[in-house]
């Protein structure tokens, strides 16, 4: 049908809206705090970006692409990961000879994949990512994941696994399929189509296959830790070592290989298990990439990077009760009684909003009983209250919906009262049953203010 939305996209409405606020902005500054600039890179890019950068062995590549000639007959690709466009921004850009390095940008935005949708698996889905490009010190590796680790912890999700390996240097990695091969010659005939050709392009990709019949053959399979160059190992030392030392907790896996061609050195992934026990796969991933720029015809620089699945982030956080506070809320619903109040109405929620505060209004003819409910509804904290009365001693009434108190205010002291009401609000003397105590009005440097503690006896 053509109103239903494309198989493997979804609507993002109300809660979950405010919930890629909330965990977009977290990311962004965090990257920030930690010298990431931020970069928008088109969506659409020729196909040779990806074929060329993510690599013709990678199941994205070669399966999962939407691929189409545009108008000029020319390929192009809808981004399927970000850091391969990443990479063509840099070079032509020349950002590299005009900046600093390492080059430290942070990037956000949708990608689309021709996968099976399943939980957690999208055709549309959006990551934000960071890649830190132009200098091979192994402590890039460990500031990317010491960055994504303190992210995952702003967010609250405190039971993180980092699952990290080594892909070595190209040394390594060349000793290694050599093994591979030969390990998988007498077996590759009986294994899935897909493995074959693996076996052809890629033979580290085998290690990947989710075919269960497959898993026995692949699970004995040499492992990559046995052909690790001195130099390789050594690196990866650096970096396990400056984890354990910042507490940031990992586990080696020496069966993560990653599904993207571009990797050498450490990969990782970040997984987590919700409270509602289910699994969404990696929440995130990332790695260095010894050679990726160069095969993109720029300058032979390395990088590291990783990308979080936004939507798997928010599904976890919303299985664990961690969105709660992203419910949109308003400070003030104004409630005008009748045509004449209107106008007036509509100043008093200019005021207020130029003051900075959430505001919305009735424009309706409907009982005052109904307007509340309206109120509640939008989970108003005000109810501002006008009638003839209010419009003719240019005033209105207050209503507090949550205790239920009402009083009223002048237009001219309106927004000095209502700062004052949510000053204390986040007066720890609220929180504290709203007793005075010491240490209290802290946010007031220290003093007693109007409206302190005014719940509870005023002046204590
Ligand atoms: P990736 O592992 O392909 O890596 O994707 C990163 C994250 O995107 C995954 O961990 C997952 O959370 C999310 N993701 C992937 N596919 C889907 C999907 N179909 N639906 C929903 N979420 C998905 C990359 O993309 C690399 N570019 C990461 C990187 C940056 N490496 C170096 N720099």
């Amino acid at each position: 049908m053509a109103t239903n939305n494309v198989k493997g996209t979804h609507d993002v409405i109300a809660t979950e809206a405010n919930a890629y606020s909330m965990v977009e902005s977290v990311m962004k500054s965090l990257a920030e705090l930690y010298g990431y600039n931020e970069v928008r890179s088109p969506v659409l890019e020729y196909t040779e970006v990806f074929s060329r950068g993510v690599g013709q062995s990678s199941d994205v590549v070669r399966k999962e692409m939407y691929t189409f000639d545009d108008k000029g007959g020319r390929s192009v690709t809808l981004r399927p990961e970000f850091t391969a466009g990443i990479m063509r921004l840099v070079i032509q850009n020349k950002l590299y000879a005009t900046n600093e390095l390492p080059l430290k940008l942070y990037y956000c935005g949708p990608v689309f994949r021709y996968e099976r949708p399943q939980l957690g698996r999208y055709r549309q889905f959006n990551q934000f990512g960071i890649e830190s490009i132009g200098h091979d010190s192994p402590y890039n590796d460990v500031e990317a994941i010491a960055l994504a680790y303190s992210i995952l912890q702003s967010l609250g999700l405190e039971n993180v696994t980092i699952k990290i390996n080594t892909l070595g240097d190209e040394e390594t990695r060349n000793n290694y399929r050599t093994a591979l091969r030969a390990y998988f010659e007498p077996h590759i005939d009986n294994m899935c189509e897909d493995c074959k050709s693996r076996f052809e392009l890629n033979p580290l990709r085998i290690l990947d296959c989710k075919v269960d019949e497959d898993r026995p053959i692949i699970d004995k399979a040499p492992k990559v830790s046995d052909f690790l160059s001195e130099a390789s190992k050594a690196r990866f030392d650096v970096v396990l070592e400056s984890l354990d030392a910042l507490g940031i907790p990992f586990e080696v896996d020496d069966a993560l290989v990653r599904g993207l061609d571009y990797y050498s050195e450490t990969v990782f992934e970040f997984h987590y298990q919700s409270l509602k026990g289910n699994n969404y796969g990696a929440i995130g991933a990332g790695g260095h990439y010894g050679k990726l720029m160069k095969d993109l015809g720029g300058p032979d620089y390395p990088g590291i990077g990783f990308s979080f699945g936004i939507e798997r982030i928010i599904s976890v956080l919303s299985d664990d009760d961690l969105l709660q506070n992203v419910e949109s809320k308003l400070d003030f619903y104004v409630m005008p009684i009748g045509d004449e109040s209107r106008q007036f109405a509509l100043g008093v929620a200019t005021i207020l909003r130029s003051a900075g505060y959430k505001v919305d209004m009735c424009f309706d003819n409907i009982k005052m009983g109904n307007m509340f409910k309206r109120a509640t509804n939008k989970r108003a904290k005000y109810a501002v209250i006008i009638g003839e009365n209010e419009v003719k001693d240019n005033k209105v009434v207050l209503k507090d919906l949550e205790v239920q108190t009402q009083f009223e205010a002048s237009i001219e002291e309106l927004v000095d009262v209502v700062d004052d009401l949510f000053d204390q609000d986040e007066c720890c003397c609220k929180k504290e049953g709203n007793e005075h105590h010491e240490g209290c009005c802290h946010n007031q440097e220290g003093e007693h203010h109007h409206g302190c503690c005014h719940n509870k006896k005023e002046g204590e």
